[in-house]
């Protein structure tokens, strides 16, 4: 595979399992060292094993990334190792599917917290440390032909339309369209590139939850929501993580230099603006 990252360093959220996962093994894939941050510890451990089978390094760190105390901890870890961030890949991303009558507050602060706040705040603190890193020239002027960072965040279809089922779940999604473009915004002068994508039916852990959860709300038999939405896709059929980490890797290198704050569907057409 072409070496578009070598020499890079990458922090991947989510990188445990699913997409997140597809991810952190396609930017290895291509050349990049990574960090796999993960709430849960084990996952995160084995997919850092992965990556160094493919003779790679890889850092795994367990953070919480709704706590917003835990991700400049998490950055120090990764400059100490790597000495540098190049990359940053935003997958980690909580769902929730139920009634909007029956909504609790507890259960809009768990997924805006985790998707929308905890992705703002790594934003914030890993656009600090990729400024650090851009020469002076660059920074006194505003101006240079090449990037200085990549981020990338993780929207959904769900970002694109409101849902019954799963309000927090749109809105945070929705919000991190906007993030984006803030960001796209704030670190333009650094020439530091912020895009997201939507993902749209990729089977993984969490479809496997929404699924059930759908269905229960619905009376549908497993499987028949995933394939109602399918059914709504124009390519009928679901994608894989690993079509959607191509995307993303083809955001994390100098293929995408001159873009900035836009949002991909990577949905088989299931949305088509
Ligand atoms: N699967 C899909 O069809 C789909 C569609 C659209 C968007 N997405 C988005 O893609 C991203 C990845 O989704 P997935 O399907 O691979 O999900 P997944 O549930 O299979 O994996 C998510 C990973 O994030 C980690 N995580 C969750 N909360 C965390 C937290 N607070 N701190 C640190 N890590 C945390 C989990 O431990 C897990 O390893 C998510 O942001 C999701 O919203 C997925």
């Amino acid at each position: 595979m072409e070496q578009r990252l070598s020499e890079k360093t990458a922090i991947v959220t989510g990188a445990g399992q699913g997409i997140g996962k597809a991810v952190a093994l396609r930017l290895t894939e291509e050349g990049a060292n990574v960090v796999v941050a993960d709430m849960n510890p084990k996952t995160a451990e084995q997919t850092a094993d992965e990556i160094r089978v493919l003779n790679r390094r890889a850092l795994a760190c367990q953070i919480d990334i709704a706590n917003i105390a835990e991700i400049q901890p998490m950055i120090d870890r990764a400059v100490a190792e790597f000495g540098r961030i190049d990359i940053l890949v935003n997958a980690a991303g909580v769902a929730q599917t139920g009634p909007f009558l029956e909504l609790t507050e507890q259960e809009w602060d768990r997924v805006v917290d985790t998707n929308l706040k905890g992705t703002t705040f790594i934003i914030q603190a890993v656009g600090r440390q990729m400024i650090k890193q851009v020469p002076e020239q660059v920074k006194s002027t505003g101006h240079a032909n090449r990037s200085y960072g990549k981020i990338v965040n993780f929207s959904s279809i769900s970002g694109r339309h409101g849902r019954a089922e799963q309000v927090p779940y749109a809105a945070s999604k929705a919000g991190i369209i906007s993030i984006t473009q803030s960001a796209a915004l704030a670190f333009a002068k650094y020439n530091i590139n912020v895009n997201a994508v939507c993902p749209g039916v990729i089977p993984t852990p969490m479809w496997e939850q929404i699924d059930q959860d759908r269905g229960r709300i619905s009376g549908l038999a497993p499987g028949e929501s995933m394939k109602s939405f399918i059914e709504r896709t124009a390519l009928k059929r679901a994608g894989s993580p690993e079509e959607v980490a191509g995307v993303v890797a083809f955001l994390c290198s100098p293929d995408s230099d001159y873009m900035t704050g836009q949002t991909l569907n990577i949905d088989g057409g299931f949305e088509m603006n």
